[in-house]
């Protein structure tokens, strides 16, 4: 079988790539190299010693994508492709809609161009916005308070509309909670171009010394111990969540538009993490308590039943492993790539 991956060469893609290689997919990664670069796939090969096909292009490019598209024979897509920082997206909000929404209307083009109408799309927890109740199940009403998450939501429309229009498209679309964590071999990791936005690459780097300290945003929210609570999630774990999804809509006739959410169901605090990310690196971990972060929700975390019993996946790493295994790939690559 063959899968066609937008954005493959990013953290989770690459990731991805690595399990769906593992399990005899052949893959093709089509991707601009605008937040990543193509070294992650060469360690993905090295780790598998199997190799990818990749063509380097702009998924808004609808001619060269269904070019792309046809080269690769693909039976079923990923689409990881897209921009992610929430800040940049109050910035730049034309820039997100362009690539999160209009590549994704590209893309949909020329899957149509190539007949090929199985998907397996990226979405994020973050449009559940504030939620209402914990765990968050699939069916929790949808809201977002930036750019970014309203991009992920108009594609989420957009998806459901194309499922209903015709029966033959499979789309699974996967609403990540907080990825964290490298794969094992400490090859492959998250690699942020600038300072990370996100909690887990900035206390890595704050352990390796790169950065002074973590500032906590927010010590007062009504949480266990008043800091902001995730569901954090490892990345091979998710990974594999992206092979039971294929494998879902691959298999299942009745599959037209299916959300799910990929999450452990636990909710971490930030001290919880910092503790144990110092357990895992042997390092301590200066941290200052300041004002919370604009925008950001007092606790978040899934309830993953929907993924666990429909496509049979479920998380199985903890949070010391996602520690101790983002701390290896820190250690090992402190520049990235
Ligand atoms: P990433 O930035 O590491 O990977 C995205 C990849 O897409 C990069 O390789 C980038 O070069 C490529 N890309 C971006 N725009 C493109 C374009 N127009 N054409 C071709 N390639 C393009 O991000 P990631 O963390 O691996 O996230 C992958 C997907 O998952 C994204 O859609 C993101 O929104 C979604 N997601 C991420 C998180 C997270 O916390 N990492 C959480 C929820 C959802
Ligand atoms: C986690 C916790 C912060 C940084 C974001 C996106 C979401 C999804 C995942 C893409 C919060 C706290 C953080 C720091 C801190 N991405 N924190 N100091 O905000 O849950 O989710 O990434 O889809 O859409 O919104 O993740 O890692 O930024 O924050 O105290 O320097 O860590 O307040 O409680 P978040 P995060």
């Amino acid at each position: 079988m063959n899968v066609f991956v937008t954005g493959g060469a990013g953290y989770i893609g690459s990731h991805t790539c690595l399990e769906l290689l593992l399990n005899g997919w052949n893959v093709t990664v089509f991707d601009n190299f605008s937040n990543s670069c193509s070294q992650s796939l060469d360690r993905v090969e090295k780790i598998t010693n199997r190799k990818i096909s990749l063509i380097e292009g702009d998924v808004r490019n609808t001619h060269d994508l269904t070019l792309a598209i046809k080269s690769s024979a693909a039976d079923a897509v990923i689409h990881f492709a897209g921009l992610k920082s929430v800040g940049e997206s109050n910035a730049f909000p034309v820039r997100y809609y362009d690539n999160n929404v209009t590549g994704t209307i590209s893309l949909l083009k020329a899957m149509v161009a190539n007949e090929l109408k199985k998907l397996v799309f990226s979405s994020s927890a973050t449009v559940y916005g504030t939620p209402e109740k914990l765990p968050i199940p699939e069916v929790a009403p949808t809201s977002t308070t930036n750019p970014y998450g309203q991009s992920k939501l108009m594609v989420e429309k957009i998806l459901s509309d194309v499922a209903k229009s015709d029966d033959n498209w499979k789309i699974a679309n996967l609403r990540y909670f907080n990825p964290a964590g490298a794969d094992e071999s400490g090859l492959i990791g998250e690699n942020p171009k600038d300072i990370p936005n996100n909690i887990m690459p900035y206390i890595s780097q704050v352990a390796v010394g790169k950065l002074r300290e973590l500032s906590v945003f927010g010590g007062d929210y009504d949480t266990h111990d008043g800091t902001g609570v995730r569901d954090y999630i490892h990345v091979s774990d998710l990974a594999k969540g992206h092979l039971s999804a294929l494998k879902y809509i691959s298999n299942n006739e009745a599959a037209d538009f299916c959300s799910f959410n990929l999450g452990t169901g636990k909710g971490v605090s930030v001290l919880e993490l910092v503790k144990a990310f110092e357990k895992a690196s042997g390092k301590s971990i200066p941290f200052d308590i300041v004002a919370r972060r604009q925008g950001d929700v007092a606790a978040c975390y899934a309830d993953p039943t929907k993924a666990n019993k429909v496509l049979g996946w479920k998380a199985e790493l903890d949070i010391e492993r996602i520690c101790q295994d983002a701390w290896r790939w820190q250690v090992n690559n402190p520049t990235g790539y």
